[in-house]
């Protein structure tokens, strides 16, 4: 008979979760090393990163911080192969890491062609750039990619419910982006199929972090769950994707969305 809880159980794999310091990496990395995962943060925020390390010293898996900068595409090999060597493989890649510029979040009028530049690059580019490193290490014995995507990638903003809020609405880049990484892991799927490396792109809605009370009431109105993301339900799905219960599953757009996209 088939084990099925024994699926979810990470022991002996290698994960890294770029962007882990983050309100939905941190979950991440705690639910991969909870199913026995030996977990790398792999953040610029060291602070953060180390501070989470210390909270997970008790974690089935192995914890632990490098400093590393997902833009810096020019070494991304170096980069790359610098963790997976540290970490004596890797089974496991999650790209949760957001850099953004300091005009993030300015209307689509205002958006300036350098901004268009840096975000699609440090954002879509370098997300780009550092699946294919690690696939190139997972090639030999297999692997999984989840990349993070967004509500925001399948359709476009309601912007309503950022009416009498002290919420931004979503920048055009962000729509941009995020579609993009979504046929990002269809492509990688379909090209690394035949190294049994899996790519799935999981597309959280709005996760409650504090936001003004009359925003998520509002956007709380929009979802047939009638409420916001919470991140540990974004880190669930992480897990499973990143499982061998998901072992047939390569090129999925997972929503986690309350059924936001469903209406
Ligand atoms: N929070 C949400 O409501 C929400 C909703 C939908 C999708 N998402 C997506 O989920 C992912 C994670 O979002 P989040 O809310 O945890 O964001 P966050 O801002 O809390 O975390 C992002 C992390 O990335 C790190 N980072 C920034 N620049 C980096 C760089 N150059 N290299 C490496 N790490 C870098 C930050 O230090 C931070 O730890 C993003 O792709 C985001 O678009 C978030």
């Amino acid at each position: 008979m088939t084990d099925y809880l024994k699926k979810f159980v990470l022991k002996g794999k290698k994960a890294v979760v770029a962007g882990g310091a983050g309100l939905i990496g941190r979950e991440v990395v705690i639910a991969l090393a909870q199913a026995g995962a030996d977990v790398v943060i792999a953040d610029t925020n060291i602070t953060a990163g180390k501070k989470l390390v210390k909270g997970l010293v008790r974690s089935k898996g192995k914890v632990t911080f490098v400093t590393f900068d997902i833009s810096q595409m020019d070494d991304m090999k170096g980069h790359v192969a610098a963790v997976v060597k540290n970490l004596k493989g890797i089974d496991v890649w999650v790209n949760c890491a957001y850099p953004r510029t300091a005009d993030w979040g300015v209307l689509p009028e205002q958006v300036s062609a350098q901004s268009w530049r840096q975000n699609v690059d440090d954002q879509l580019s370098a997300t780009a750039l550092c699946c294919t490193t690690v696939a190139d290490h997972m090639k030999k014995k297999g692997g999984t990619i989840i990349n993070l995507g967004s509500i925001y990638g399948i359709g476009g903003g309601k912007f309503d419910i950022y009416n009498g809020t002290a919420v931004k609405p979503v920048p055009i880049i962000y729509s941009v982006v995020k579609g993009g990484i979504v046929n990002l892991s269809r492509y990688l799927a379909s090209y690394y199929g035949c190294y049994n490396i899996r790519v799935n792109t999981v597309c959280p809605g709005g996760v409650a972090d504090g936001q003004d009370p009359k925003f998520v009431k509002q956007y709380a109105g929009q979802t047939p769950l009638g409420r916001m993301a919470r991140s540990e339900e974004i880190a669930s799905t992480v897990l499973f994707l990143a499982s061998d219960a998901a072992s047939y599953i390569s090129g999925a757009t997972v929503m986690v969305d309350g059924g936001w996209t469903a209406v």
